[in-house]
């Protein structure tokens, strides 16, 4: 079995150059997936509450939810570096809150590391306190689900010069606050390329550019996802519409009596057939 992803080992890519590969999973079948492709790291997205769970937005998954899809990812990855997404609402209050949710995922779910969205005051003090209590950090910026509704929704960052200036900022300020690592999120590649030299954590861009590394949703990757994806997203697999043909074809022959045919029967001696029928003897018809 190859050697564990550690943030060594991510540093140590970085300094050679060698992107990182990382994507999203949210079950055991996405996690087996991710680790038989052999990527680097496994990110449990709170993206999982719209491409599993059905909610039209990040913000309503739970803590507990969260943790049900860490674990059961953790307990397919047994090589990439996992990190666990901390949900809207389970940092927000508090350090004291963000360390307690964050020890959650680590002693429960058996995550590596976790991801904060945001790099304002609030977020550098929740990255500070998680980092001192020795729980690595993944960063976010830039584009920051959780928070679209404040940043006048699901759009790029950084087009005009007050937010560019900001994604700056906020890409130092988080690697200055403890992150190990930042996730850049639909940012114009220019401007990502400007901060991406002064950052000594791995970067992993999505929809900004050429980084350290790549993320993308799986099922957006592999073409579950219905409808319109972001405009960084590319299609590598088609695989939902294979999806709804199997489970089609299998309702076609069940109505039609194709399925079960004989091959996919168990057989049973005349003994127990006996049995069987005696066991209905002296029973009304
Ligand atoms: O939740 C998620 O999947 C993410 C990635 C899009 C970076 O945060």
């Amino acid at each position: 079995m190859p050697a564990r992803v550690t943030l060594q080992r991510l540093a140590e890519m970085k300094a050679r150059r060698e992107p990182i590969v990382m994507v999203t999973a949210y079950d055991y079948p996405t996690g087996r997936t991710a680790e038989q492709a052999e990527v680097d790291m496994v990110l449990v997205g709170d993206s999982g509450a719209q491409v599993v769970l059905g909610h039209d937005s990040t913000v309503a998954v739970t803590v507990d939810e969260m943790l049900v899809l860490a674990g059961a990812v953790r307990r397919a990855v047994h090589t990439a570096f996992v990190v666990a997404d901390l949900p809207f609402g389970s940092t927000e209050v508090s350090d004291e809150q963000a360390i307690a949710t964050a020890v959650r995922f680590v002693k429960e779910a058996g995550a590596d590391a976790v991801k904060l969205e945001g790099g304002g005051e609030a977020r550098l003090s929740r990255i500070r306190a998680i980092a001192d209590a020795g729980i690595p950090v993944v960063a976010h910026v830039g584009l920051t689900p959780q928070t679209a509704v404040a940043l006048g929704g699901l759009r790029a960052q950084g087009r005009t010069a007050d937010s560019a200036a900001r994604i700056v900022r906020e890409a130092l300020a988080v690697q200055d606050a403890g992150a190990s690592v930042v996730v850049i999120e639909a940012v114009p590649a220019d401007v990502a390329a400007v901060v991406l030299p002064h950052l000594r954590i791995p970067v992993i861009g999505i929809g900004a550019g050429p980084a350290d590394g790549q993320v993308l949703v799986v099922h957006d990757l592999l073409g579950i996802t219905e409808g319109k994806t972001a405009a960084f997203v590319k299609r590598y697999g088609a695989i939902g519409p294979d999806m709804v043909a199997g489970v089609a074809a299998y309702a076609r022959e069940v109505r039609s009596g194709v399925f079960p045919g004989t091959e996919h029967v168990y057989s049973a001696t005349e003994v127990a057939v006996e049995a069987a029928r005696a066991a209905l003897e002296g029973r009304e018809a």
